[in-house]
């Protein structure tokens, strides 16, 4: 069985856009946060409060954050990566903040530029000060399956970082295949060890479809009763720090499926299509959504 409802987390203005070489003007990433909103997504993951000189399309994290103030429906999570970025966020207006940890000691080296430990040190911190505020707090783990550098990944290591991030106070921990490599039978035995320490109803899966996997994975991520799946619309995405790593599922192809299987996701596609369309237009290049294709020429 799968659930009957899944909430879809949209990465798209932040993962689809931090790894887009022209900076996309803070007004197309407000117009295109404002799409999703009215597609019925209610979670859009909107900026990260990162360093600029690390992430430079997101330079304008504030701008982003106080140009959506006002619109309602949907909740706006933004990245933080320590306490620095927690407090520029909540000075900006955001209401929910996200840490990124990594299961693979490299990669947690070359996308945050410390270990593991102290990077579970500063989310500590940024846990604490959120916690004061009242503020949730979402945590990634990246390289669930692969990483760049190192290779397969112990499920082991994976559930002890969503271990240590759930007891910090996270409400929900993200699963994130950063570099598109799992298939249904790494992610179901990676997934089988995590249950054990984080129960499933706040467990997110974060698909990246370098592979073109990320739908088998999702299903097989449903079918162990995960019902938080993050997506990017028109597939955008990467991550600046994994060069092999490609977009996001699209959050369009994620619908389909969904629809297809009576799963309620509260998303109206043919809107969804319209806000992809506004993006891969902006950029220059066609959808990476094999749905948002198919339903163009119909
Ligand atoms: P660092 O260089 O070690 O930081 O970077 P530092 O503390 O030594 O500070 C150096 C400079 O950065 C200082 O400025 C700080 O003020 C500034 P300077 O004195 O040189 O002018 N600084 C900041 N500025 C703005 N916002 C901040 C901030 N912190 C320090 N929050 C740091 C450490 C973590 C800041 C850096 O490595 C960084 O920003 N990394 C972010 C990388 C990133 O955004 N990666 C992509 C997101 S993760 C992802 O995509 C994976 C995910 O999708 C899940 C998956 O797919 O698996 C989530
Ligand atoms: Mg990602």
């Amino acid at each position: 069985t799968i659930p009957g409802f899944v909430k879809i987390w949209e990465v798209g203005p932040r993962d689809g856009l931090q790894n887009e070489k022209e900076i996309v003007p803070t007004a197309v990433k407000v117009e295109l946060i404002k799409m999703l909103v009215s597609s019925g997504l209610h979670i859009v993951e909107a900026t990260s409060f990162v360093s600029p000189k690390w992430v430079p399309q997101l330079a304008d994290a504030k701008d982003v954050i106080q140009a959506i103030q006002n619109v309602e429906g949907a909740r706006f999570p933004v990245l933080a990566p320590n306490l620095k970025g927690f407090e520029a966020a909540v000075a900006a207006g955001a209401k929910e903040v996200a840490v990124f940890a990594s299961a693979s000691e490299s990669f947690s080296r070359s996308n945050i530029n410390c270990s593991i430990e102290d990077s579970l040190a500063r989310f500590r911190e940024v846990a604490l000060a959120a916690q004061k505020l009242s503020i949730p707090v979402r945590g990634y783990v990246s390289c669930v399956v692969g990483c760049p550098e190192e290779g397969a990944v112990p499920p082991s290591k994976v559930a002890y970082v969503a271990k240590e991030l759930l007891s910090m106070g996270c409400m929900e921990i993200s699963l994130g295949d950063t570099i598109g490599v799992g298939t249904p039978g790494t992610v179901v035995r990676m997934l089988e060890e995590v249950v054990n320490v984080v129960p499933k109803e706040k467990l997110a899966v974060h698909f990246h479809d370098t592979y073109g996997q990320a739908l088998s994975n999702i299903l097989v991520s449903l079918q162990m009763g995960i019902s938080t799946v993050d997506s990017s619309v028109s597939g955008l995405g990467g991550c600046p720090y994994a060069k092999s790593a490609t977009g996001n599922v699209a959050t369009e192809d994620v619908v389909y499926m969904l629809d297809g299987l009576g799963v309620k996701t509260n998303v109206d596609l043919r809107k969804l299509i319209l806000a992809g369309n506004f993006i891969s237009k902006h950029l220059g290049r066609p959808s990476s959504s094999k749905t948002a294709i198919a339903l163009s020429k119909t």
